[in-house]
Order: C-alpha cells, then structure tokens, then sequence
C-alpha cells in the first residue's frame, strides 16, 4: 500500500500532520508532496518543524498565480510524480487550488482519491473554495466528512451513501496536540508585546481585502474595536499587498493598539488565540479552532461552510459591517459567554477514523 498525501497552502499542513503520523504508526508507507502554492518561510516551512512533520519527499515549487495558472501548474507537475509512483491512493484535504488540481490528475490517472473534509459548503458559487469543493468532491471516491451536515449536502446532491464517511474534525487533532505542547513553551506573542486582554484578527479573503473601498471600511470599523480592545493581527500576505498597494498601511499602524505582526507558525497562532478574548476573521479554520476552545468568533463573511460552529459553537457571521461594533460589545460583556458545545468527533481521535476508513476502503 502506498499512500500519496497532498499539501499546498497553510491550512493544508496540519490537516495532513495527523494523518501522516497515524499511518506511519501503522507501517504504511506514505509519500508527501508540497506543490508549493505556499512558499514564505512562515506560510509554509515553519509548520513542518511546529507540527512535527516530514520534509515533504516531493516538492512542485509552482508558487503563486492566477487561479488558472497555478492549478494548470500543479496539475503538469503532479502528473509526472503520479507516472513515477504506485499510489494505491491520493488524500487530499481542504478547498484550496491544490487540492481540486491533484483530485482532476489522480483521477484521470485511475487513481482514486480520498478527499478529507469533504461535503461542506457556502452555497456560494462566488468563492473559488466552493468550485474547488463541489468539484473534487463530485469525482473523488472516498469522501470524509468533517460534520454531520457534509453528509446531508452530500446525501442531496446525490453522492450514494457508500463513498460518504462521518470521521470528524481533523484540524482539532493537530489542535490537541499543540495546546500540550504550547503550555510547556515560552511562546506567547501577546505576552511579548505586554498585553493580556486582546482580539485576534486574520483576514485574507478577496472579498474583504481586494478593492480599497472595501479595505477603507474595514480599517475605520477595525480602528473602532481596537478603542474597545487591543488588536493583534497577524497579516496574511495578500492582505498585506493590497495594503501597500493602496497606500494604507501606514496609516493603520499609526495607532499603539493595533499591532501588525508577520504571519506566525502554528504554535505561536495556537498559543495566541488561546489566550485571546475575542477573534474576528475571515478563515475557514479559525471558526472551527474558536468553537473548539469556546472563544467568541465574528467572521466577516456572508456565509459560511462550516455552520455547525455557528449551531453548535462560538461563531457569530457578520454580514454587513454594520453589525460590528454590536457584536464585539456583546462578545466583550459581562454576560457574553455563550456556551459553545464541541461537535461531534471533534475530539483529537479523527486521523484514526480516517486511516481506519481508507485501509478499509483499499482492502474491499
Ligand atoms: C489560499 C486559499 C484559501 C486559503 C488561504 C490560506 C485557494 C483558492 N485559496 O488563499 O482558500 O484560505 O490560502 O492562506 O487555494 N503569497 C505570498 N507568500 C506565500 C503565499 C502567498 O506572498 O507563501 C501572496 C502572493 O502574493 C499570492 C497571494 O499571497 O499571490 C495569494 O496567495 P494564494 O495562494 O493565491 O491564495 P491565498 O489568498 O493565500
């Protein structure tokens, strides 16, 4: 047996951390491949050494593009490793470009494929993620669902009840194990900065921070909650480009309770959102980590994939920016604690589901 695990962009790698070390605790060989769709030191490497990794033993290095072109690239440079190996079978995770582009080649290729996280949805044709998501979960074989409400999307649009396994939330794995090993570490970023009360926010989604209109109203609501509570925030590249290119980064810094940091790895990111107070955001995993540690998170979004964080956890989505100001006072009031419950299965044993449902799947 031969198992091909997938990486590419920062919310792949600790989605694949637990998977690897399960099969590797069972003897099954794995190959991993990093296409590369994410290459800063801190976007990428970092999280090998944070998540107790193996280097990657294949590395595409395709790096940024336009959506076309970086799958087209993946997709050319992924075939040739699938021509080179015998994979019983490619895992992929997430809904990231990498992920649709290996899907189509392993597939083509007659290779099947498990996709883990599959069934989730925005209904939300808009977003790349979604088209990622509907596509590679129509084609794989395999299809892992991270809560029970993938399943029911995946039931309508008519995936037969064979191919769809409920094996729960495999990012809370790598969650578990860091918060145990960030206790024993020195690495609180907040604390270097000399503050105990704070929100987190990470932003990155074009719809956010691609048009400087958009970007100017979502500086002056930030600017207002940075009054109420200092900010922290870990600046994604791209968000950090388009605040450059339109001449807005100056300006936003020019404030001592917002603090503007690089992109931190793993365990620094867990550290800081544990001790956080409030997180807003526009991440796809971030509403899960916040439910999981029953922290109050506002994503500024008009939908999302994950609404089990929002029934069952500590999610609140914030449609229009309007309903800001609101929201953060009543997650930083007195009486704001909602108590989230953890999902079902999201409670650090999913990569043992995961490896039990695809062995089983190769043995039938
Ligand atoms: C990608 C995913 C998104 C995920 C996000 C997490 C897709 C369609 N999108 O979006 O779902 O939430 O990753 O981060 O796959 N850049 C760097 N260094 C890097 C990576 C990116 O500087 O290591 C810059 C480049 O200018 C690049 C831009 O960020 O053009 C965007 O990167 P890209 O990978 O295209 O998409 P993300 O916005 O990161």
């Amino acid at each position: 047996m031969l198992i091909c695990l997938i990486v590419g962009a920062r919310p792949n790698f600790m989605k694949i951390a637990p998977i690897d070390r399960e099969f590797a605790r069972r003897g099954i060989e794995t190959v991993l491949v990093h296409t590369g769709q994410h290459y800063d030191e801190n976007m990428s490497d970092i999280f090998f050494q944070d998540l107790n990794m193996k280097a990657p033993d294949v590395h595409l290095n395709v790096g940024s593009g336009t959506h076309a072109s970086q799958t087209a690239t993946i997709m050319i440079e992924f075939e040739k490793v699938c021509k080179q190996n015998n994979f019983s079978m490619v895992v992929v995770v997430g809904d990231v470009n990498s992920t649709i582009a290996c899907t189509l080649v392993a597939k083509k290729l007659g290779i099947p494929v498990t996709h883990v996280e599959a069934g989730l949805r925005s209904f939300d044709r808009e977003m790349p993620e979604e088209i990622n998501r509907i596509l590679t979960d129509s084609v794989s074989d395999l299809l892992l669902t991270p809560s029970i409400d993938g399943d029911e999307n995946l039931r309508n649009e008519g995936v037969s009840e064979e191919r769809i396994k409920f094996v729960g939330n495999i990012m809370i794995d790598s969650l578990y194990d860091a918060l145990e090993r960030v206790n024993q570490t020195d690495m609180n970023v907040a604390n270097k900065l000399g503050i105990n009360k704070y929100a987190v926010i990470t932003l990155h989604r074009p719809s956010n921070v691609d048009h400087p209109s958009q970007l100017d109203r979502l500086i002056e609501e930030l600017v207002k909650v940075s009054r109420k509570i200092p900010i922290i925030f870990p600046m994604h590249p791209r968000t950090r480009n388009n605040f450059t290119k339109f001449d807005k980064l100056t300006s936003f810094l020019d404030n001592d309770r917002i603090h503007v940091i690089e992109p931190l790895g793993y365990l620094e990111f867990v550290s800081l959102i544990g001790g956080s107070n409030l997180v807003i955001t526009d991440s796809g995993g971030l509403q899960e980590e916040t439910t999981s540690l029953g922290i109050p998170c506002l994503t500024l979004r008009e939908n999302t994939e994950r609404p089990i964080t929002i029934s069952e956890g500590t999610n609140q989505l914030i449609t229009n920016l309007d309903m800001l100001q609101e929201a953060v006072d009543n997650s930083l009031g007195q009486n704001s604690v909602r108590e989230g419950k953890k999902p079902q299965f999201w409670d650090g044993k999913t990569a043992i589901r995961i490896v039990d449902a695809i062995t089983n799947h190769l043995e039938r």
